[in-house]
């Protein structure tokens, strides 16, 4: 049995605080038995020549292994672990444009990006189509998507997405940062931005993308899609189609920075009455085998209230193994925790 060690990207230790170690454990569990037949065994930390790695045991890792792997979203570095010596494992993740896409924006309320690609790996990965994570573009929707950190990942992956916020200027804030990336990196595009209708009034505003990382595949009408709507997440199935989406993944309001807003409640600090009148119009927007990943704030919405407004949508919670180890610590007012659902 081979064994391996991963080294985490030190900006992973910085954010989560002494986290970082025990959610790459979690991640590479639900990898592990998503897509690598449950061949990863024996997860702990170890430190070699004074540096802090994640090691495993696996029986042989082929190159399509090595390539799930190399998204992990804390993953640095992999080694094999040969006696006293490392070697290195090539890494190719998913990765298709510079990686300012997703660091450039800087703002108070950011999901932090590892963790917005642990979601949404976690996410995919619980999919009933985790198999195809390397071999076609996912259809993403972030239904609270603020600036769009999910967004912006989802591009990075080569996958289609789409996005909701109430906030304008969040909206207008996306807007411009992608409107002016693309620019800046030539990347063929096209973008249509303005008023969205419904029922001949306007209800927010919409921005739609089309574009192409390659030249030749812009030509050749091969493109990825960005659709964001400044809109109220509960009115999503009046502009995005019912069972569009592969998966639907949020980071709802903490309580802290942002309050979750319904049109019957008002502002709350508990995201539970937006995920209750919520949840059943994701669930919609979902495809049969689709999964649905929700990151909140456990001190103001408890674990087990998530899991049943999601179940009381239709969609089963993951609620066993490594789905109960990704609680963590962010500040003192907030511990995060993430909940995945499938839609049967
Ligand atoms: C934790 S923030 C998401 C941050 C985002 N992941 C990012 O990195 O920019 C939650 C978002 O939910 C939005 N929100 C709250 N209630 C909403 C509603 N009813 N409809 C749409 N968006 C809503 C807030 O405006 C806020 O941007």
């Amino acid at each position: 049995m081979a064994r391996y060690a991963l080294l985490i990207q030190p900006s992973a230790n910085r954010v989560y605080s002494g986290a970082a170690a025990a959610l790459t454990q979690a991640e590479l569990a639900v990898f592990s038995q998503s897509v690598l037949g449950g061949r990863i065994g024996d997860v702990s930390e170890a430190v070699i020549g004074g540096v802090g790695y994640v090691t495993f045991a696996a029986d042989g890792l082929g190159g399509r292994d090595a390539a799930q792997l190399a998204n992990l979203s804390s993953a640095y570095a992999l080694f094999e672990v040969e006696g006293a010596l490392l070697r290195p494992v090539e890494l190719r993740p998913l990765d298709r444009f510079d990686d300012d896409l997703i660091t450039i924006p800087k703002y108070q309320g950011k999901t932090n990006e590892q963790f917005t690609k642990l979601l949404l790996n976690v996410t995919l990965l619980s999919s009933a189509f985790a198999r195809s994570m390397l071999d076609r573009p996912f259809t993403v929707l972030d239904p609270l998507c603020g600036r769009g950190t999910t967004l912006s990942q989802a591009l990075m992956y080569g996958f289609d997405a789409a996005g909701i916020d109430l906030d304008r200027r969040d909206f207008e804030a996306y807007s411009a940062f992608i409107q002016a990336w693309l620019k800046r990196k030539r990347i063929k595009h096209h973008a249509e931005h303005g008023p969205l209708r419904l029922g001949g009034q306007v209800a927010g505003r919409r921005l739609r993308i089309s574009l192409a990382a390659a030249k030749q595949d812009y030509k050749a009408g091969v493109t990825q899609h960005l659709d964001v709507v400044n809109a109220d997440t509960t009115r999503a199935l009046e502009f995005f189609r019912p069972e569009t989406f592969d998966l639907v993944v949020a980071d709802a309001p903490y309580g802290v920075q942002h309050g979750s807003r319904t049109a019957a409640r008002g502002l709350a600090r508990s995201p539970l009455g937006l995920l209750a009148d919520a949840a059943p119009v994701w669930a919609r927007l979902l495809r049969r085998g689709g999964a649905c990943g929700i990151a909140w704030n456990i001190l103001v919405a408890r674990r087990d209230a998530a899991a049943a407004v999601l179940a009381d949508a239709g969609l089963a919670p993951a609620d066993s193994g490594p789905y109960l180890a990704f609680r963590h610590r962010v500040d003192q007012a907030i511990v995060r925790d993430i909940l995945i659902a499938v839609k049967p």
